[in-house]
């Protein structure tokens, strides 16, 4: 699968390592690509600007600070047909007045924000509750070994192929449901950066009742 990653630092940077060592086709994107070009070269990923990535992709990883979400959507437009995923969370400290405004309104997810930016794209919420040492460490992983990673979306189908990818790089899908139930793993929520073993994750969401 072609996958664009667009902000590869921290996690971008390595969930498009592991993709590519998956055998899946990357492209790191940056503001300055040629920076990305050792880790690139590392797994044989490709690299380019964000507008190259957001071409290059069937899914696009979106893994840049929150409050730069609406930038990057101006840049590169609605993603048409493309699926979306959303890693990030919204910050105050980072992000600013924008951040604490997301986290305010009740009508919108912070994930409902970022879908909303890309109105052409199916948009996966996963990847933002896992701490990115995590993420880096305890890849490739077997059976209960593997670490959870939540995720949801309304659309099935995107949902699965999110799943697959979750899976080809050794982490479990712990599939949480639809896009507004992804609350219950954003910052501060009960599922946030707890770095489970998929049995523990499953356990705490069963006590948890939602
Ligand atoms: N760190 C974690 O453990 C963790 C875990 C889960 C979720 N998250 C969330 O994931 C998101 C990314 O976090 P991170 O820790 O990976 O951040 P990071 O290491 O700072 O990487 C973010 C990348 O975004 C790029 N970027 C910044 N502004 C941009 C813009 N205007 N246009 C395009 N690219 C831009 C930067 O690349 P260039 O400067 O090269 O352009 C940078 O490498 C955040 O929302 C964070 O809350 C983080």
């Amino acid at each position: 699968m072609k996958i664009g990653i667009i902000g590869s630092g921290n996690i971008g940077g390595t969930l498009g390592r592991h993709w590519a060592k998956a055998g899946h086709e990357v492209m790191f994107s940056s503001r300055n690509p040629e920076s990305l070009q050792p880790m690139a070269d590392a797994v044989g990923a490709q690299t380019g600007t964000v507008e190259a990535a957001a071409d290059f992709g069937e899914v696009i990883l979106l893994a840049v600070p929150y409050a730069k979400v609406p930038e990057v959507a101006q840049q590169v437009g609605p993603l048409e047909g493309k699926i979306l995923i959303d890693a990030g969370n919204p910050y105050p400290q980072r992000d600013g007045e924008m951040a604490q405004r997301v986290i305010d309104d009740d009508a919108q997810t912070a994930t409902g924000f970022v879908a909303a930016q890309f109105p052409g794209a199916q948009t996966v919420k996963a990847f933002n509750s896992v701490y990115y040492e995590v993420l880096d460490q305890k890849a490739f992983r077997a059976g209960d070994e593997r670490i959870a990673v939540q995720i949801c979306s309304d659309d099935p189908q995107a949902k699965q192929t999110v799943i697959q990818l979750i899976e080809a790089i050794g982490f479990a899908p712990q599939d949480i449901g639809d896009l507004d139930s992804g609350t219950i793993f954003e910052p501060n929520a009960p599922l946030y950066n707890k770095n489970l073993k998929i049995g523990e994750a499953e356990a705490l969401l069963k006590q948890l009742n939602v």
